[in-house]
């Protein structure tokens, strides 16, 4: 089955005007395989930035921009809050949902993730989905509930059709920014298991989805990883901050 490869870059609360034109010259010069994507997700106030800065030649290779959260809501009375609107018009394409330090952190539960993955589809926006377990989740066996748990309110929300649209990032709590990645073998296995549970529901649709791993990717393991069969790219926080080494993963990555 051939499946787009996406490369995201998630700068969480990082970055800053002068790496958004740093990233946009450096990736101009970069050669990208057939049917990679690569989306770059910078904090708001950059995104406008981004793309009035972004090159024709930049947006040709398939270099685009994505939000790293969104309001459920249409418009109104939600102070700090952002709209799938204000979103288009920064030239939006991507947005990240239930990323698990807005679970953790921000207490964003499977039922409002949910919400918004239907918000953002229904904008003609594509959401990355992430979930994924937490250490002690893991050790006691409990990933796949976990993992499960996370999904099925999306599934019952927007219904598995809609996943043709979706991208779904897999990302162990315990690698996140720790510098530990799950092996090759070990995220290959999760990822068998989140597209087995689509296929649950809809074999043809889960065959299509795209999913990602996260989780101290960077540019030395990212070769493996992307050589396993349910693994289409990749979700990189540290490593996208830094332009040379995002461009070795983002060259790295083959479209199926
Ligand atoms: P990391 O972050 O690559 O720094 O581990 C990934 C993420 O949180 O999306």
């Amino acid at each position: 089955m051939k499946r787009r490869s996406i490369i995201a870059a998630n700068w969480k609360m990082n970055g800053n005007l002068s790496l958004i034109n740093e990233m946009i010259i450096g990736l101009n010069d970069m050669q990208l395989n057939e049917n990679v994507t690569v989306v770059i997700c910078p904090s708001f106030p950059y995104l406008a930035a981004f793309s009035q800065k972004a090159t024709s030649e930049n947006l040709q290779k398939g270099i685009l921009l994505g939000s790293q959260n969104v309001n459920e809501q249409q418009s109104g009375a939600f102070t700090g809050e952002i709209s799938t609107d204000m979103l288009k018009e920064c030239d939006v394409q991507y947005v990240i949902v239930g990323h698990s330090e807005r679970r953790s952190i921000y207490k964003e539960t499977s039922t409002l993730v949910a919400q918004k993955i239907k918000k953002v589809l229904d904008a003609g926006l594509t959401p990355i989905l992430c979930i994924g377990e937490s250490e002690s989740e893991r050790e006691n066996e409990q990933t796949n509930v976990v993992l499960s748990a996370q999904l099925q309110p999306v599934i019952d929300s927007i219904g598995i059709e809609k996943f043709v649209d979706v991208v779904i990032a897999y990302e162990p709590v315990w690698a996140i920014g720790t510098g530990k990645t799950a092996s090759p073998e070990m995220a290959q296995e999760t990822h068998h298991f989140i597209r087995e549970f689509l296929a649950q529901n809809n074999a043809k649709i889960a065959s299509k989805v795209p999913l990602l791993y996260g989780g101290s990717m960077n540019a030395t393991n990212c070769e493996t990883l992307f050589a396993q069969t349910d693994i289409d790219g990749g979700l990189i926080g540290g490593a996208s901050l830094k332009v040379d080494e995002f461009k070795i993963i983002c060259s790295t990555a083959k479209g199926y």
